[in-house]
């Protein structure tokens, strides 16, 4: 274990990405549905729809995607579900560079905190969040005071820029469904946050509670194998393409990523952290 790797994950060239995952760049879990032969890009387009569907993708109407990462959803949601507009924001630089790189003129990508993104905001048909949340809470304002408040008061933003009946559709990293363990909680602390941004898992009920009154939940699914299978994808790739990934990324960032993906996967199979996808209807 080296004590020095400390780089930012989400600021890896686009170049490096596609190294390790799916060629939209996927950095969150794919949708296998058990299927033995299916590819990571499959996996990953059926993914994409999946998040289409619970946010109701319309022809024609508005998305905003909190936390974009390289833009996949942004495009797919575009050139596949013919949205008319579809914004993107994310933290960043590299991947609204490689977004605005695209030159998809229905695509707009936005560097900017999900707490700076204007309250007037509005008119969004469907706002989707993939894997994005989690760093939204960890990074609220004080004012927000503690989680339960900081999960509200998200909440209350994204109901605000949706129109009447809006849909809004997240993938989290929950906790459970296991009870705490310091020994992998440290372990996520030390091999996957110190190379990402600052996260809370929140728990599945606190965050369906936060929503009371403004978001009705619609459907909820959680799963831990499609996460799995999707980062044994990723460990592969990177092994069997070290050289390959060490030469564009260098010796830190494959080592971080690597850390990512070992924490990540003891933390999954160890049951503190599971993968929730919901779907959420406007109450108006
Ligand atoms: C795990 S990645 C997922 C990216 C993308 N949704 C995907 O599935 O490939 C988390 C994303 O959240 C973004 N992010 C983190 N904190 C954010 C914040 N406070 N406001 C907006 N985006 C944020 C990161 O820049 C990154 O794009």
């Amino acid at each position: 274990m080296s004590g020095d790797t400390n780089v930012d994950f989400y600021e890896s060239s686009p170049e490096f990405v596609r190294v390790w995952a799916d060629s939209r760049l996927t950095i969150s879990s794919a949708l296998w549905q058990g299927c033995p032969d299916l590819d990571l890009d499959r996996a990953q387009e059926q993914k994409l729809n999946l998040m289409a569907d619970l946010a109701d993708f319309k022809p024609g109407g508005k998305v905003l995607d909190i936390g974009c990462g390289y833009g996949g959803l942004l495009t797919f949601a575009v050139d596949e579900r013919k949205v008319g507009h579809a914004l993107g924001i994310t933290t960043s630089a590299s991947q609204a560079g490689h977004v605005k790189s695209l030159g998809n003129p229905a695509v707009e990508v936005s560097d900017c905190d999900f707490w700076d993104l204007p309250v007037e905001t509005a008119g969004f048909d469907s706002v989707v969040a993939v894997q994005s949340l989690e760093h939204v809470l960890a990074g609220a304002p004080a004012d927000c005071g503690s989680d339960p408040k900081a999960m509200r008061e998200m909440l209350r933003r994204i109901h605000a820029w949706t129109v009447p009946g809006g849909r809004f559709a997240a993938e989290v990293c929950v906790a459970g469904p296991a009870e705490t363990r310091d020994d992998l909680h440290e372990q996520l602390d030390a091999e996957v946050l110190r190379n990402s941004r600052q996260a809370i898992m929140p728990r599945l009920g606190d965050l369906l509670n936060a929503g009371s009154g403004l978001w009705e939940p619609v459907s909820i699914v959680t799963q831990h194998e499609d996460m799995l299978r999707t980062l044994e994808a990723a460990g592969s790739r990177l092994s069997e393409r070290e050289q390959e990934a060490r030469a564009i990324g260098g010796d830190r960032l494959y080592q971080a990523t690597c850390e990512t993906v070992r924490g990540t996967t003891a933390a999954v199979r160890g049951g503190i952290m599971r993968i929730a996808w919901i779907s959420w209807k406007r109450i108006d």
